[in-house]
């Protein structure tokens, strides 16, 4: 269990978390939804120990995340944003590397690796350069190597960016699975779709602050399940209702075209964040 209490980061003048205050569960598939710039990397960050929070703390499974605290840290597992792989390396060598920096007996590094380049579809690349990779293949090994040394909770931040919607589907699939193994997962996104898909439960971010957090399903109804778009003043305008009847009856008086459509995620993140964004 991941406790988070009144969580803040600031840098400068610029308070990139704010106040975070809430839990993510054993087994959850956890997403921390925001636009760029929300706070989740940050978010992260701190989770992972890279950076210290300038106030509150995070409690994994009661006891409070600090760099020295090689117990707590060797429970994450982490998919950075960033590429960080060694392209001189092979993808092996990078997964051996990882295994030895954690105290992996050589036995057990052997073993995990041929698990885990199988399970990412790898294994056939296993002597390759990482430098020739794919993206897809670059973050399917940086999947892989983040579950080298067996964590209990995979923090995974923005680990689709850039790939094609193919390889973004295979990596679906796979993050489903490793949750239904029992793993905790907690994904940054920007990309709303996938969160509806996979998450449980999905936090929204925006300037720092947590602004809802609920089941993406519970989400949209408090939001309204039926869209309503209208095309006004060189805009697309959407107008939100419990029912498709109400957005017909409201749609009635409209002139010029109008569409009436189930509400997604993607329609209540956006709703959610422009007005905070207008207040
Ligand atoms: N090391 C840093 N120094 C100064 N400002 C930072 C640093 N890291 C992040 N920020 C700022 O904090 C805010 C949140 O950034 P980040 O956590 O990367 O957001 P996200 O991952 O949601 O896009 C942004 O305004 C960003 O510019
Ligand atoms: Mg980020």
């Amino acid at each position: 269990m991941i406790v988070f209490e009144n969580l803040t980061k600031v840098y400068g003048t610029i308070t990139a978390v704010d106040n975070l205050n809430f839990e993510i569960g054993k087994g959850e598939f956890f997403g921390l939804l925001g636009p760029n710039g929300a706070g989740k990397t940050t978010t992260i960050r701190m989770l992972n120990t890279l950076t210290a929070p300038t106030s509150g703390s995070i409690l994994i499974d009661g006891r409070k995340m600090d760099r020295n605290v090689t117990e707590v840290k060797a429970k994450i597992g982490v998919v950075s944003q960033h590429l960080n792989l060694e392209g001189e390396m092979t993808a092996w060598q990078n997964l051996e590397l990882h295994g030895f920096l954690y105290g992996l007996k050589k036995d057990i590094r052997r073993k995990r690796i041929e698990e885990l380049l199988e399970f990412t579809g790898l294994s056939d690349r296993a002597k390759e350069m990482v430098r020739t990779f794919s993206g897809g293949m670059k973050r399917k090994l940086m999947i892989a190597r983040a579950l080298m040394h067996e964590p209990e909770i995979l923090l995974m931040d923005e680990p689709t960016v850039g790939l094609d919607p193919a390889v973004r589907r295979k990596m679906w699939d796979l993050m489903k699975g490793l949750n239904k193994n029992g793993l905790t997962v907690v994904l940054t996104t920007h990309y709303i779709e996938e969160a509806e898909i996979l998450c449980s439960r999905v936090g929204l971010m925006n300037s720092g602050k947590l602004i809802e957090l609920d089941t993406p399903q519970k989400l949209i109804k408090k939001n309204g399940e039926f869209v309503l778009e209208y095309f006004e003043n060189g805009e697309t305008r959407s107008r939100f209702f419990n029912t498709r009847q109400e957005a017909i009856d409201s749609a009635a008086g409209m002139d010029g075209s109008v569409n009436i459509r189930p509400a997604n995620l993607e329609d209540t993140f956006i709703k959610l964040t422009n007005r905070k964004v207008e207040n």
